[in-house]
């Protein structure tokens, strides 16, 4: 196969390089169009348009593939841990069972937040999203950890990466208990990285307090889902404000704030809302998804469709067993299941959906288990970013320690053509 593309344009021809990802995927090179042929390109949405090279996730959308640093999630899924997890996204590699333990260590030492972060959080109004209170606190750590803002080195990279870390689930945590009007609940180090956040969440403080061991592994098998996803508009967003060197606390930050969209990770929340309509409407799915065929209605199916995946997102398979087995093991029946189960269907059986290779992803299923696990709707987007945290990290990290250039795109001017300046007596 051709290792290079020829352009023909104005009578001149551009040779482009090709090259070939580890996956066999293909790209073409046009960082030298603009300065050859005074050409840029064009792509909204950026949906041909690659921004970097890679080693952290791959996906093959055409095949419903996912692979965290060459693993497949269904294995990850299965077999590991999210501690794990977050150790192999930042440093490559699965740990040796001392690497691992030092890691937790170093995570483990940063678990306590300044004070003056919980006035922030009590300034909050009632009614707050929770979105909104992480985004501002994450970018708030950056006053309170100025020694880990500017940092060059990969050890200097590495110890803002643990101290984010360390502090992101107990802000996470706090602004939950704030929804609920409950008190903070401190950081408990003895536990695991997911026990401990589960706690934060959960704790009623009775005598004894102890997570169940099912539900805190369904947790961690739904932070392992959520932890990265190559770029999508969130690892993209932490990567363009990174390029700038403007610091950890304030990349994750713009992360969040860009998961937060209900066309990104706020679907979560989208979904169950969607549910609930349909459940409040009489059940009618039909109904649904006739709006969201409708190119008059702006109704769209949440929890449906996909950039990348053109098959099932390997995720929402694995969800929505783990929300089978959730529910069955609480005991809980809920309605909300049927009716999710009974749209995919109708959706897998609908020309329109199939013709567009429109399928459940991340966001379809989740949703149930957070409501199972009494975690208030709101919060679902914030559960998704505890899980997105590491992968975030790791997309910051390699593109600081690839030397990525300021991310700084072209445009295509449609504007007023040079005019001269009107003097008010003359508009
Ligand atoms: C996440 O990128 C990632 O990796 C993201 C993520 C991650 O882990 O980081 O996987 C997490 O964000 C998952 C997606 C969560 N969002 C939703 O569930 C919101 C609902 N889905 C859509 O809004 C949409 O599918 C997107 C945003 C996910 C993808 O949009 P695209 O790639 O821009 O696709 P498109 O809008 O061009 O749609 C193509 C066609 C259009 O119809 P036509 O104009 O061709 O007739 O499909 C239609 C769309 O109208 N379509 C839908 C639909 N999604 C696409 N129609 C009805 N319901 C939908 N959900």
């Amino acid at each position: 196969m051709s290792d290079k593309v020829v352009l023909s344009y104005d009578g001149k021809e551009l040779e482009l390089p090709v090259s070939t990802g580890s996956m066999d995927e293909k790209s073409i090179d046009i960082s030298k169009l603009r300065g050859a042929t005074g050409l840029i390109t064009m792509d909204p949405g950026y949906k041909n348009t690659g921004s970097c090279e890679s080693k952290i996730t791959f996906l093959d959308g055409e095949e419903g593939k996912l692979l965290y640093r060459g693993y497949p999630i269904e294995q990850i899924a299965d077999k590991s841990n999210f501690e794990e997890v977050m150790y192999l996204l930042l440093k490559g590699e699965l740990p040796t069972q001392t690497e691992l333990e030092g890691f937790v260590a170093d995570i483990r030492k940063n678990t306590e937040v300044a004070e003056e972060l919980v006035q922030m959080l009590n300034a909050f109004p009632e009614g707050s999203h929770p979105m909104g209170i992480i985004s501002a606190l994450t970018s708030a750590l950056s006053a309170f950890n100025p020694e880990k803002v500017n940092v060059a080195t990969e050890e200097e990279m590495y110890d803002a990466a643990v101290t984010l870390l360390g502090q992101f689930p107990v802000i996470a945590a706090w602004s939950q208990r704030k929804i609920k009007g409950l008190p903070l609940v401190k950081s408990d180090s003895s536990l695991s990285y997911v026990e401990n956040f589960y706690q934060m969440l959960f704790n009623d403080g009775s005598e004894g307090y102890k997570a169940d061991p099912v539900i805190v592994d369904a947790f961690d098998k739904l932070l392992i889902l959520h932890a990265d996803h190559e770029q999508n508009c969130s690892a993209s967003t932490v990567r363009l404000v990174g390029s700038s060197h403007a610091g950890i606390f304030a990349s994750i930050a713009a992360g969040i704030s860009a998961l937060w969209g209900p066309l990104h990770g706020g679907a979560n929340q989208a979904v169950l809302e969607m549910l609930e309509a349909i459940q409040n409407d009489g059940g009618d799915v039909a109904k649904f998804i006739a709006k969201a065929k409708d190119k008059e209605d702006p109704f769209r199916l949440m929890g449906f469709g996909h950039r990348v995946y053109k098959n099932f997102d390997p995720r929402a398979r694995i969800i929505k067993v783990a929300a089978d087995n959730v529910l069955t093991t609480l005991g809980i029946n809920d309605p909300i299941l049927d009716i999710a189960k009974g749209l995919e269907q109708a959706c897998l059986e609908d020309d329109y959906f199939k013709a567009r290779k429109l399928y459940p992803n991340v966001d379809f299923y989740s949703g149930i288990i957070y409501k199972a696990l009494e975690i208030p709707t709101e919060m679902f987007t914030v559960m998704f970013a505890v899980g997105r945290l590491p992968g975030w990290i790791a997309q910051w990290m390699e593109m600081r320690q690839t030397n990525q250039p300021i991310g700084r795109p072209r445009q295509l001017y449609t504007g007023a053509a040079t005019r001269d300046y009107v003097e008010m007596s003359a508009r």
